[in-house]
């Protein structure tokens, strides 16, 4: 099912050039963010377990009917459209996920039906696309969970693809989100979600993330400040209290001289703490990237209307064991 927001349907090639000669036999193929499935779909089977989960159930239930021989409606009008918009429970949850991705325009979940001059049926479109998809989906198993409470068989070979951070169109929360509940929920932290990746990685997991940006240094706990740290600040601060007794008076010279000398050792011992934090993070390196315009990336741009799309650099991240 290639029309999907964040979609990787472009680069799962030379994505997977890259992470299946990680793939020993019969290792188990885990996308915990499987979204539209483009590349899951194109591992291929046979070779251990595939797993594709989301937290988005219709998409799920999508996926796992298009394996089970799925026919999807060639035809889908805005009236249509709008009423499963409206009450996505009182239909088939396969059909929600096929109208809510392959009609929406940019394959926003359910953001406005999509048309365009040249009068493009986007449900035949999305339907050629996602029959052609199916073949690959075959043998795959399809859970709706969330990431951090999916079982993963161990030692699996984990593709993660989460929702990058900022961006709006569709859900990035951190709660299973049943049938009938809203899924534009977007309080996505990244902070959390390369913990559990490094977690993942100590438990024997081989793993790849697709992000823009690798973890920051803030994601890993800092160790606490040393006696220096400490009597440096408190320095500093009697210093600071010193001036301000001034008043008006006019910064005497070595005042001025000290204070910023206590303010490079406090840089330094504050870049002594955060180096361990920085050495954690530096250890996911970047083993592919590739400039692309996310047109998806602000829902401001309206690219159809010729806006400019932003230009970003996905990368793909391994951490060795
Ligand atoms: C960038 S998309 C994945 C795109 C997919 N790789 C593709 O090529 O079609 C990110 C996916 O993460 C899902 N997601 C967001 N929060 C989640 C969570 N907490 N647990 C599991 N999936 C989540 C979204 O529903 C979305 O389908």
């Amino acid at each position: 099912m290639t029309y999907y927001l964040g979609s990787k349907a472009e680069h799962a090639d030379e994505l997977l050039k890259i992470m299946l000669p990680y793939r020993k036999s019969r290792m188990a193929w885990v996308e915990p963010f499987v979204g539209g499935a483009n590349v899951i779909c194109r591992v291929p089977d046979g070779n251990g377990p595939r797993i594709g989960a989301d937290i988005n159930p219709y998409m799920v239930a999508l996926h796992t009917a298009l394996g089970n021989g799925w026919n999807p409606p060639e035809n889908v009008d805005e009236a249509l459209y709008n009423k499963i918009k409206k009450n996505p429970t009182k239909y088939p949850p396969e059909l929600v996920g096929f109208v809510g991705t392959g009609c929406a325009f940019g394959a926003m979940w359910f953001s406005t039906y999509a048309r365009n001059e040249k009068g493009t049926n986007y449900a035949a479109q999305s339907r050629r696309v996602a029959l052609r998809d199916a073949v690959g989906m075959k043998g795959a198993t399809f859970i709706h969970s969330s990431y951090d409470q999916l079982e993963i068989p161990p030692n699996s070979l984990l593709y993660l693809d989460p929702p990058y951070s900022n961006t709006t169109g569709y859900l990035g929360a951190n709660q299973k989100i049943v049938i009938g509940e809203s899924l534009n929920k977007n309080d996505w932290n990244a902070k959390k979600f390369w913990q559990w990746a490094d977690r993942m990685v100590d438990q024997g997991h081989t793993v790849f993330v697709s992000e823009y940006k690798g973890p920051q240094a803030e994601a890993y706990p800092t160790p606490p400040r040393t006696e220096a740290h400490n009597a440096t600040m408190a320095e500093l601060r009697q210093l600071q209290a010193d001036m301000q007794a001034l008043g008006d008076a006019p910064t005497p010279p070595d005042m001025a001289t000290k204070r910023e000398a206590l303010a490079t050792a406090l840089a330094g011992h504050e870049r002594v703490r955060r180096a361990p934090c920085e050495a954690l993070a530096a250890r996911w390196k970047v083993v592919w990237e590739k400039e692309v315009k996310v047109n998806f990336a602000a829902v401001s741009v309206d690219v159809e209307a010729g806006g400019e799309a932003k230009t970003e650099t996905e990368k793909l991240f391994h951490r060795e064991a």
